[in-house]
């Protein structure tokens, strides 16, 4: 069906009209030229397209865009720009913890939602947060410790 929409992208409006099947993804890296969430599986189950919707961590790829009709998404290029990087993103660089790195716009969003809901999480509570997301290379411990270095 031929909708028309509106809501935020990284604290942008987005007016969007055409099909409200379409998913977030393909809008955000379509029509919107965002190449931070990435397509891995397409079913919501490798975490490669991770956005947050209000501050939640959704996978995007699996989300009808009219289901963002007046909320708030955010995705990776939201997170920090290249002067002020978030400091998960910094943390991310200083700790070298990717490899191929095509999980990691996914990981580094959910980690962002974790540490804004905490800011001192256990590595326990890490690994929980990063369940949704699968990881191929060999990145995962150096991913953990990036993580609680940001987390301080
Ligand atoms: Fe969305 Fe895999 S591409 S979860």
């Amino acid at each position: 069906r031929e909708s028309a929409l509106m809501f935020h992208v990284n604290q942008q409006p987005v007016h969007f009209e055409g099909d409200d099947k379409a998913t977030l993804l393909s809008v955000l890296r379509g029509e919107l030229g965002l190449s931070g969430p990435k397509f891995g599986c397409g079913q919501g189950e490798c975490g490669a397209c991770m956005v947050l919707v209000d501050g939640r961590p959704q996978t995007a790829c699996n989300l009808p865009v009219w289901s963002v009709q007046g909320r708030q998404v955010t995705t990776l290029e939201g997170l920090g720009t290249p002067d002020a990087p978030h400091p998960i993103q910094t943390a991310f660089i200083e700790c070298r913890a990717a490899q191929c790195g095509y999980c990691v716009s996914g990981i580094v969003t959910s980690a962002a939602a974790l540490l804004a809901d905490n800011p001192s999480p256990t590595r326990e509570v890490i690994v929980l947060a990063l369940e949704k997301h699968l990881c191929r290379c060999g990145a995962h411990t150096r991913m953990l410790r990036a993580i609680e270095q940001a987390a301080g």
